[in-house]
């Protein structure tokens, strides 16, 4: 096995084919949710091991409202059941847990058990785990060219003074850094609407493992595959010092 000499310091994952998953196996797509949400507790537990900072996943976007009614009651099922049982771990592991996207969308009682997560969790110093819930990201975007036109007409900000990092700091991830590598399970090339202004400089890996079955094997595929990648931002290879 390769060595890691590089770990990122913000892994982005986007979690696809629980369905899938659970058609091979000829179950209800609800049962690779189920699996899925399984997966979630181990993926953070491997990243926190290895030394990665920041794990932000991406559980439910504001399209996935759209599923038959019955998916999406039983999504919040789990995701309730996620945040009773879960706390516990997430503070004895030292887990700073945070959400992204417009939580006013999710039921109150959901509302109110990840206020009482981010409570709680706000002193650790360990890994920060964000999950994208109800999350757009051109959504994201234009909220926040809302807010900055909101904050001009107020007389807050001048339009000469928005720069990227003003603007970045009006997305919800205005206290996270941007990931380094962004990991799409089940084989599919997009990024389906998932932190389009954030992930920019990140690199991109997908795998055709379907969510339910990313173990610790395949996140250190995907670790081993970015300590190969030469990150240039932009510049050429003799300015990063970075020789193929
Ligand atoms: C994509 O699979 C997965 C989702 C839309 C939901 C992801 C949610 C979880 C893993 C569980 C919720 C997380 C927490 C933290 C409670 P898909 O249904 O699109 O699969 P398919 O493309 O094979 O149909």
């Amino acid at each position: 096995m390769n060595e890691i000499s590089k770990i990122p310091k913000h892994v982005a994952v986007i979690m696809d084919g629980n369905g899938r998953w659970a058609k091979r196996q000829g179950l209800p797509r609800i049962k690779g949710h189920e699996e899925g949400v399984n997966r979630v507790e181990e993926i953070t537990r491997i990243a926190d091991k290895w030394g990665v900072r920041y794990l932000t996943l991406y559980a439910f976007s504001k399209e996935n409202w759209k599923r038959p009614a019955d998916e999406v009651g039983f999504l919040m099922g789990l995701l309730a059941q996620f945040l009773d049982t879960k706390l516990k771990i997430m503070l004895e592991n030292n887990v700073i847990f945070k959400v992204i996207g417009e939580s006013s969308d999710l039921p109150s009682i959901i509302q109110k058990k990840l206020d009482t997560w981010i409570e709680k969790t706000k002193s650790n110093t360990g890994l920060t785990l964000t999950i994208a819930f109800s999350y757009s990201s051109r959504f994201e975007i234009a909220r926040a060219c809302r807010q900055l036109a909101q904050k001009a007409v107020d007389g807050k900000v001048k339009p000469s003074e928005i720069t990227e990092d003003v603007f970045a700091h009006e997305l919800y991830t205005a206290d996270l850094p941007d990931p380094d590598l962004l990991i799409r399970t089940s084989g599919e090339m997009r990024v389906s609407n998932f932190l389009l202004w954030q992930l920019s400089y990140a690199e991109l890996y997908v795998t055709e493992t379907l969510w339910p079955d990313f173990r610790e094997a395949q996140f250190r595929e995907a670790l081993e595959e970015y300590t190969k990648r030469d990150r240039r931002f932009g510049l050429t290879e003799s300015q990063t010092g970075v020789e193929a």
